[in-house]
């Protein structure tokens, strides 16, 4: 694991983008993989920025998502769907049939998993939950799990819950790549922002992994980039 602690975020975001870019320019046909949450967006502002400049086209880029929220549609303001749109895809020149999210449906997670495995993930951006889950594979989940249907943690609602008007709106379920699916990547980059990051980010780095931290599994990727703010660092430096 590479770790770059960094005070700005916004050169976290740019620096980040590098990998993105560096796949893109190189690639004849790249895959992404791609992340909701907070933590990407400074990044997929780079990456916007790259093909407004004429850096990069999207036109033979190939997306897949981590997840999605089962029991809301994909045009529902909250959905991972309107999210990517909203922060990416609108703003690029992706073709639609070459982005993939999984649906919010149980009956489609043979279909995702098909997909994937025929599709291995030139480059990945991951977020890390409060409680050291990637994807959303929560805290248990084995190392060998593929595309599945979970149980969000109260936890995980509780995090989320700021992008809706109230807890009870938050689905309980989703629809995620498994943490085997996760590590089918060439490259990962992680990026995790603020102190209610540093825990997990310390148990990640400085203790074995175990399935209780979901996302120490990728001590045994050989190509991870982590980036860190100093708050997300913090239990590191100190
Ligand atoms: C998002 C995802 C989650 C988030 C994580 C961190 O697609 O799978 O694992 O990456 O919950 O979320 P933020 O970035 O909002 O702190």
């Amino acid at each position: 694991m590479n770790i770059h602690i960094m005070k700005d975020t916004d050169l976290i975001a740019k620096e980040a983008s590098r990998h993105f870019i560096e796949v893109l320019e190189n690639k004849e046909n790249p895959v992404l993989g791609l992340a909701t949450g907070s933590s990407p967006i400074g990044m997929y502002n780079y990456l916007i920025k790259a093909f407004e400049a004429g850096q990069i086209s999207f036109k033979n880029v190939t997306t897949f998502n981590l997840d999605e929220y089962v029991g809301i549609r994909y045009d529902h303001p909250q959905s991972y769907y309107t999210f990517m749109n909203e922060h990416l895809f609108k703003h690029v020149d992706i073709v639609n049939k070459n982005i993939n999210l999984p649906k919010g449906d149980a009956n489609a997670i043979a279909d995702y998993q098909k997909l994937l495995d025929e599709n291995v993930r030139d480059i990945q951006i991951l977020g890390i939950g409060s409680n050291g889950h990637i994807a959303f594979n929560e805290p248990g989940t084995s190392f060998d799990q593929t595309t599945f249907q979970v149980e969000l943690d109260e936890g995980t609602r509780e995090d989320n819950k700021r992008f809706f008007s109230d807890i009870s709106e938050v689905p309980t379920h989703a629809i995620t790549m498994g943490l085997k699916d996760v590590m089918n990547s060439k490259k990962i980059v992680l990026i995790a922002i603020g102190a209610s990051k540093a825990e997990a980010i310390y148990k990640m780095i400085k203790e074995e992994a175990t399935p209780d931290l979901p996302a120490s599994i990728l001590k045994s990727h050989p190509n991870v980039e982590i980036y860190l703010d100093e708050e997300a660092a913090s239990l590191l430096i100190n």
